[in-house]
């Protein structure tokens, strides 16, 4: 069997991703595809990202495995890996037989530091230009390795918000 490992993020029109720390919008739908595509799979995940989560805790019914120079894992169901590398190797130990995909989960200096990990590219686009961004993802439309190969029409969030799903993959 063959993993895949999917990139999975949020984006506005300039892809920005996130600001103060904090995504750029909640939005339920998008939360629940990512809750839906992620149960029982592999997360990664820097640690800002983590600090993100609600009491900065990992995210239920995955492995989490978090990316810093630094921290120590106490916590059940959340390892800690130095290194994107170590965090694939340790995807690896823990998946042999490669039953669960890699979900990677930002924020930005993962993202752009796994891109060439991965093999899909999950996006849900907000149809939304925020201000004062600070994280960014790399535009996807625009690199030569990527292809766009399906997208759902624009829709209306509860939450107020023009969103649609857009999938990747690469090329070779
Ligand atoms: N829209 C989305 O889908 C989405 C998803 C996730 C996050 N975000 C947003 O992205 C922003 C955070 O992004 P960010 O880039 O600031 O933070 P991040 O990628 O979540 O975390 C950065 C941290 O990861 C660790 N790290 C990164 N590369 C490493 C390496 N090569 N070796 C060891 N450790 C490494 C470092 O931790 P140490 O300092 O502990 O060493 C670094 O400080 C937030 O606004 C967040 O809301 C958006």
């Amino acid at each position: 069997m063959s993993r895949k490992v999917i990139l999975i993020a949020s984006a506005d029109n300039s892809w920005g991703i996130g600001k103060g720390n904090q995504l750029l919008h909640t939005v339920p739908e998008d939360m629940r595809r990512f809750r839906e595509l992620t149960t029982g799979n592999i997360v990664v995940y820097g640690r800002k990202t983590l600090e993100s989560f609600p009491g900065g805790r990992p995210l239920r019914d995955r492995l989490n495995i978090v990316i810093s120079s630094g921290y120590q894992s106490s916590m059940e169901g959340l390892l800690a890996a130095r290194s994107p590398e170590e965090a694939m190797r340790l995807a690896e130990e823990n998946d042999p037989q490669e039953k669960k995909d890699v979900y990677i989960c930002g924020g930005a200096s993962i993202y752009r530091q796994m891109l060439p990990f991965c093999t899909d590219a999950y996006i849900t686009r907000f149809d939304t230009s925020t201000e004062g961004v600070e994280a960014f993802l790399p535009n996807l439309d625009e690199d030569g390795s990527w292809k766009k190969v399906s997208w759902t029409e624009w829709k209306e969030s509860i939450a107020g918000i023009r969103y649609a799903f857009v999938n990747y993959i690469r090329k070779n």
